[in-house]
């Protein structure tokens, strides 16, 4: 439609129609309810949505149908009973693939690739489209220090910069944008939620977060600082309250740090239900009051609750910055419509979807985002990888089931997925599967003198509402581990999780572990790949894993302490559990070693306006092509504020052949060394700043950092 056509409909409309294209509802009010299967439900629902028919044809968007015959169903309804026809857009959640389905996100993250993330991104976009879809509720920038969360599995981790980089790069794969418009295969990518949402007390999903300024914007706030970059068409504010504010209501959050600080323009819409929640925060005493003061916060599409659209009438009279705000928004809304070509082409294509679903690229990608995703966590006296011509022996609950796709598994199906036994039987000969142990065959007990046995906690305990105060592997599984063990069997684990789990219990009865957190359709085929040795395991963890429930939230760049844990009583360590994290953040094994050698700095002083460039070899003296990760970290030794022990602020994947040797450089400026201050101002501080290369407790590098003037920069 041309801009002037656009314009001409947005002022034919009327105030309720304008209301309308601001609120979102489920499917099911619409044609949708003759597709019960393909409605997707996220939320609590609405048993009474309170609108009338009139007010129904006037939503803007629609959320959750996931087929395109049942999606083509609502739109022709929508467009036979609507006044002005404006086409509905689709939103829906796929967050890590929609009908070909990829890592999840957490483990999407240990492959520390930026490409991977983003291929994940397109190739989900191209399914998305395709089906109908025009908006993917994802990436998820929420940064996660507490395990216990349930919605850790869909985020990038602990740190957050990977969390903000790796961000970025889905979004850049959701939209493909082009001088800022989205790709004819690529869907608006809204980013989620905005803000603090990873942090609630105990961990405990909806839970309120309270957090200092310098926390705020230094840690939680920073990954949606870096993906704003890349530029998603919208936002979601978060449920939770923020130092007291509800994010929905909150003018601070959504004005004063998204729109004018973060620059971002677009569209914000609110999560489930959580305008009308406001009442239940206690800063609303109905839903008249929580749609004012969500509107006058920024919130532009209320998903699910009605606030708008049942009292927006009343509460903007008389008000003409709110009745600015709702032309502004609906012109936002109609213009997003416009680019996505909606006007034109408001229905699916069904020929289209067969030829881009499950396509051969999807599944081979699926097939290597999964292998890069695995982290491989002990390996004593090498004993992985196996060999294809031993019997393998698999056990435990994750040995023959094809429920390894994770939550928020869209239109992912079992019958499209691979389990661990086919994997390892498209791999090797004699391949034996079973569930508990007593079913095993003495005779095939007898031969073995390794047997796999698969650990973890099912697909369904991690994601939305889903926290969990036991981080522990289930008593039976631990049983399964020391029962082959007396058997003076070699045991080798496999994990299945949504989140990092405590393993201190079992660990040492364990010869070699394999995380593989939930994969997606190719689970099978990259975990039998990496542990038959065709590959070797790439993968770093995201996330630190703790010994034991107790220790989380727990975080490889906590800040100092006065008293640094140590084997004194009197230091900042707990009495019954050993010091630190069992597996920390950017632990990784691999078959054999990579080495990094000469670092080098360009020079030893950095000024506001330099740029110093750090360099390292590294050298591939394993026996496999390899692509390692490698991350750069910082230690800021001295300064105003206490500062994080250490400091993730760059990595890069390096590709290596066997044997090969390359230079790596990494690029240092000023403001990766700088810090947010509880005035929220970035802070330069002249002083020494050490570097550290994938080993933590290993320096190599220092540089001063010396400006005429110490720097802030508000
Ligand atoms: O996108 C999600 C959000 O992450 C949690 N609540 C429901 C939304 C829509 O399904």
């Amino acid at each position: 439609m041309d801009e002037v056509a656009l314009i001409n409909l947005f002022k034919s409309m009327t105030l309720e129609e304008k209301l309308g294209q601001m609120s979102q509802t489920t499917g099911e009010y619409f044609v949708g309810e003759k597709f019960p299967d393909e409605l997707v439900v996220t939320g609590p629902s609405l048993e009474e949505l309170g609108l009338d028919a009139e007010q129904l044809y006037t939503v803007g968007s629609v959320l959750g149908v996931s087929s395109t015959q049942a999606i083509n169903a609502v739109q022709r309804d929508y467009l036979e009973k609507s006044r002005l026809k404006i086409p509905l857009m689709f939103m829906h959640d796929a967050i890590h693939g929609y009908r070909t389905i990829f890592p999840i996100p957490l483990a999407l993250a240990s492959t520390f690739d930026k490409e991977i993330v983003e291929e994940v991104g397109k190739l989900t976009a191209q399914e998305l489209r395709s089906s109908g879809i025009q908006v993917d509720f994802s990436p998820m920038v929420d940064l996660v220090r507490d395990a216990r969360w349930g919605r850790v599995m869909e985020s990038f981790g602990e740190d957050a910069y990977l969390s903000g980089v790796l961000g970025g790069a889905m979004i850049e794969g959701y939209q493909g944008s082009q001088d800022g418009w989205i790709d004819s295969n690529g869907v608006v990518a809204c980013l989620k939620h905005f803000a603090a949402y990873g942090a609630p007390d105990g961990g405990r999903d909806y839970a309120s977060v309270d957090m200092s300024t310098k926390e705020f914007f230094g840690a939680y706030a920073k990954p949606y600082e870096l993906a704003l970059g890349a530029a998603p068409k919208m936002v979601m504010a978060s449920f939770n309250s923020l130092n007291g504010e509800p994010a929905t209501a909150s003018t601070y959050l959504l004005d004063d740090v998204l729109r004018k600080r973060f620059g971002f323009n677009d569209l914000i819409i609110s999560d489930w239900g959580a305008v009308s929640e406001l009442k239940n925060h206690g800063v609303a005493l109905d839903d008249e009051a929580a749609g004012r003061l969500a509107l006058n916060a920024g919130i532009e599409i209320e998903m699910v609750s009605n606030a708008f659209l049942k009292y927006g009438e009343h509460f903007t009279k008389q008000s003409k910055l709110m009745l600015k705000k709702i032309d502004h928004a609906t012109l936002k809304i109609l213009y997003l419509k416009n680019e996505l070509g909606l006007f034109e082409h408001p229905f699916a294509d069904e020929m289209k979807e067969k030829s881009v679903v499950r396509a051969d690229r999807m599944i081979e990608s699926a097939r290597n985002a999964s292998k890069a995703s695995c982290v491989l966590l002990k390996n004593d006296n090498e004993i992985l990888p196996m060999s294809a011509i031993e019997p393998i022996l698999i056990v435990g609950p994750f040995a023959k089931t094809k429920a390894l796709l994770g939550n928020w598994n869209c239109k992912g199906r079992l019958d499209e997925t691979i389990s661990v036994e086919e994997g390892f039987s498209h791999l090797a000969d004699r391949v034996f599967a079973y569930e508990y142990l007593d079913e095993v065959p003495e005779a095939i007990l007898a031969e073995v003198t390794k047997v796999i046995v698969t650990i973890g906690e099912v697909w369904d305990r991690s994601g939305e509402g889903h926290s969990s105060a036991n981080l522990e592997i289930p008593s039976a599984q631990q049983a399964l581990i020391y029962d082959i063990k007396a058997l003076g069997k070699k045991v080798i684990g496999i994990g299945f999780s949504g989140r990092p789990m405590a393993l201190e219990s079992v660990i040492d009865a364990l010869d070699g572990l394999l995380w593989s957190w939930y994969l997606g359709n190719e689970a099978g085929n990259a975990i039998a790949t990496l542990m038959l040795g065709l590959e070797s395991p790439t993968g770093r963890l995201p996330m630190s894993f703790p010994r034991v429930t107790g220790q989380t939230p727990l975080s490889y760049n906590e800040l100092r302490s006065g008293r640094p844990a140590n084997e004194s009583t009197y230091s900042s360590r707990y009495q019954d559990v050993k010091i630190g994290a069992l597996y920390p953040f950017g632990y990784g094994l691999r078959y054999g070693t990579v080495q990094l050698t000469n670092v080098q700095c360009s020079d030893t002083v950095i000024t506001d306006q330099k740029v110093v460039d750090i360099q390292c070899d590294i050298e591939n003296d394993s026996d496999y092509d390899t692509q390692e990760s490698v991350l750069l970290f910082m230690e800021d030794p001295v300064a105003k504020l206490v500062r994080p022990v250490r400091e993730l602020i760059d990595f890069k994947k390096v590709v290596l052949k066997k044997g090969e040797k390359k230079t790596l450089s990494f690029s240092v400026s000023t403001d990766s060394l700088s810090y947010y201050n509880n005035q929220g101002e970035k802070t330069l501080e002249n002083g020494k700043i050490n570097f550290y290369i994938n080993d933590l407790s290993h320096l190599v590098a220092s540089i001063e950092v010396k400006n005429e003037e110490e720097h802030i920069q508000k």
